[in-house]
């Protein structure tokens, strides 16, 4: 395997809620065009570290480098037009503006818009039920379409690297495997290296090519993918 350039370097990032310290020198990569997930119990500061790395929370202390270059600490419309994105755990969708409008207020960095009409095409075509009702109240949709809403968005910031906080909370098996199928596709038709946080270990191991496994704010554990998937019984009990 032939190990891809760089894109997301972080080191010893710390971070926290007031005077609680969350994460305690979290450090990973993930590289161009890589599937990497982030996996460990409820609490582990999953979310808060892509959170961190958006900007919506201002990391204490530690580094990380995105394309290169040092990312913008603290503030998530920087790293947004530099190429970060991230699908919220809990969808974060507007639910009272059509699907389409929602979409568009995913490109709202871009000042072309003829593009990201052309965009907003393209990312239909991956979610043919958002394409039939795209003029529809998002808040008037099931889960698992609000979910492609939310992906959707999230994709129309061309983004080089796109944060998914448990993209299948909350949906039906059926429509679990159908959102990450997307993701498997978006990553392929787009190069869009994806960190995926998500509660279905198997699924989220069978897309993945490594993961990180995360406890009480560290990283305990880094393998290839297909090597956990394995053996999962024998180390998931461990953390
Ligand atoms: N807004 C907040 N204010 C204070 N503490 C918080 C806040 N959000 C999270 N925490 C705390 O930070 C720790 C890590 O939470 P985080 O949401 O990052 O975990 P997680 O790994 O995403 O868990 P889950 O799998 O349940 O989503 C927890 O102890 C949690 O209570
Ligand atoms: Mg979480």
């Amino acid at each position: 395997m032939t190990v891809a350039e760089t894109l997301l370097d972080v080191r010893d990032l710390e971070a926290g809620y007031g005077k609680k310290t969350v994460l305690h020198g979290v450090s990973f990569r993930v590289g161009e065009g890589e599937i990497v997930a982030l996996l460990g119990h409820n609490g582990a500061g999953k979310s808060t570290t892509l959170k961190t790395l958006l900007g919506l929370l201002p990391a204490r202390a530690g580094s990380v480098r995105f394309a290169g270059r040092e990312w913008a600490n603290g503030d998530p419309a920087a790293n947004v037009k530099r190429g970060l994105a991230l699908v919220p755990q809990g969808r974060g969708v507007f639910p009272d503006l059509s699907v389409a409008e929602n979409l568009m207020l995913g490109a709202y960095t871009q000042s072309d818009r003829a593009g990201a009409l052309q965009h907003m095409g393209e990312i239909l075509d991956l979610f043919p039920i958002l394409a039939e009702r795209s003029t529809q109240r998002v808040g008037t949709m099931s889960g698992g379409q609000q979910q492609m809403v939310a992906v959707g968005t999230a994709l129309m910031q061309r983004p080089r690297l796109m944060r998914m906080d448990e993209p299948s909370l909350g949906l039906a098996p059926v429509l679990v495997q159908r959102v990450l199928e997307t993701a498997v596709e978006i990553n392929r038709r787009f190069g869009t290296a994806i960190v995926l946080v998500e509660q279905n270990i198997k699924t989220a191991l069978g897309m993945a090519s490594r993961a990180y496994v995360m406890k009480s704010g560290r990283i305990v554990l880094e393998k290839p993918a297909a090597e956990l998937l394995a053996a999962q019984d024998s180390w998931w009990e461990l953390y």
